[in-house]
């Protein structure tokens, strides 16, 4: 397992789902974590449950789109443990949805205000201290609806789509002081954003998703804690300015196009020269 031992790391959106898994993974690879959310009692069980690891784990509420909030849970990081070495900056919400022409001033402002606000206010805080230790890794979750276009969730994928572009910039800017930012572009994954979306409960959405991409496996938040563990670890040190796409597939294209062995009889080898030819290779 990639070793976090010594670091320091602050997990925004601890509470659920991926922050949640990746605060008990850091914490079981060595870290000190302070877990910030909005929910109090969820981050709290998480922080309670990360400090049986080898380490300690704090609980620090946080609503991420406050500047105030954050500049006070990167404090407590460096007052709590000494030095910030990791942030994630995970927290997210699906935010305003509906026809583009529907949607309110206020429902799209808090939509980019906790999506893509909350990230630039992560890294804005966490360079200072990570200077200081002598580089940290930055990790945001974006998401693949952040890469390709959709309806309906337009605002959403608008602030993914500035997470990526904003690392990129983040990772130009910081790469003297060995700062490495990357983000993290989420396929379907099975948490508590998605259920009860549409009245769906945790079975039909996983059910859903097994249909969504081509690799069959639900994606799991633990999924997303391994990819954020290996851009914390130093085996990433030579990684920065990338989005690292965990979709089993999703994006890579259609699912239905791939032909299965032993489907055609033969190979085959198409094209005008091909044609030509007679149908044999010359
Ligand atoms: N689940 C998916 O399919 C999926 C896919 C792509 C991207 N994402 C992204 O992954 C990230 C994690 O989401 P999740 O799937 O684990 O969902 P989740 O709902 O289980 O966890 C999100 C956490 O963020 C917290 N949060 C929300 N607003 C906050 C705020 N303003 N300040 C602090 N904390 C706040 C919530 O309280 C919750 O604990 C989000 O950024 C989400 O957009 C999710």
């Amino acid at each position: 397992m990639y070793d976090l031992t010594g670091k320091v790391a602050i997990i925004t959106g601890g509470a659920s789902g991926m922050g949640r898994a990746t605060s008990l993974l850091f914490a079981q690879a060595g870290a000190n974590v302070v877990v910030a959310d909005l929910n109090d009692a969820g981050g709290e069980e998480v922080a309670n449950l990360a400090s049986e690891s080898r380490n300690e784990a704090v609980f620090q509420h946080t609503d991420v789109a406050v500047e105030t909030d954050i500049e006070a849970v990167v404090t407590r990081a460096t007052e709590t443990f000494g030095r910030l070495d990791i942030m994630f900056n995970n927290a997210g919400i699906g935010g305003a949805v509906g026809p583009l022409e529907d949607v309110s001033v206020e429902d799209w402002d808090r939509t980019q205000a906790v999506c893509l606000r909350g990230v630039f206010l992560g890294m804005k805080y966490a360079a200072a201290p990570m200077r200081t230790a002598g580089g940290g890794s930055i990790i945001s979750t974006s998401s693949i609806g952040g890469l390709e276009g959709s309806t309906g969730m337009f605002s959403y994928a608008a602030a993914k789509a500035g997470v990526v572009h904003l690392t990129r910039c983040a990772a130009l800017e910081f790469a003297r002081d060995r700062i490495r930012v990357n983000c993290i572009a989420p396929g379907g994954i099975s948490t508590p954003i998605l259920f009860g979306v549409g009245g769906n409960d945790k079975e039909e959405v996983e059910s859903g998703l097994m249909r969504f991409q081509p690799y069959p496996h639900v994606g799991q938040p633990e999924d997303i804690a391994n990819a954020a563990l290996f851009l914390a670890s130093d085996a990433a040190t030579f990684i920065t300015g990338h989005t690292l796409v965990v979709d089993g597939g999703a994006t890579a294209g259609p699912k239905s196009s791939a032909p299965k062995a032993g489907q055609n009889r033969r190979s085959r080898f198409t094209g005008p020269s091909f044609e030509r030819a007679g149908g044999k290779l010359e």
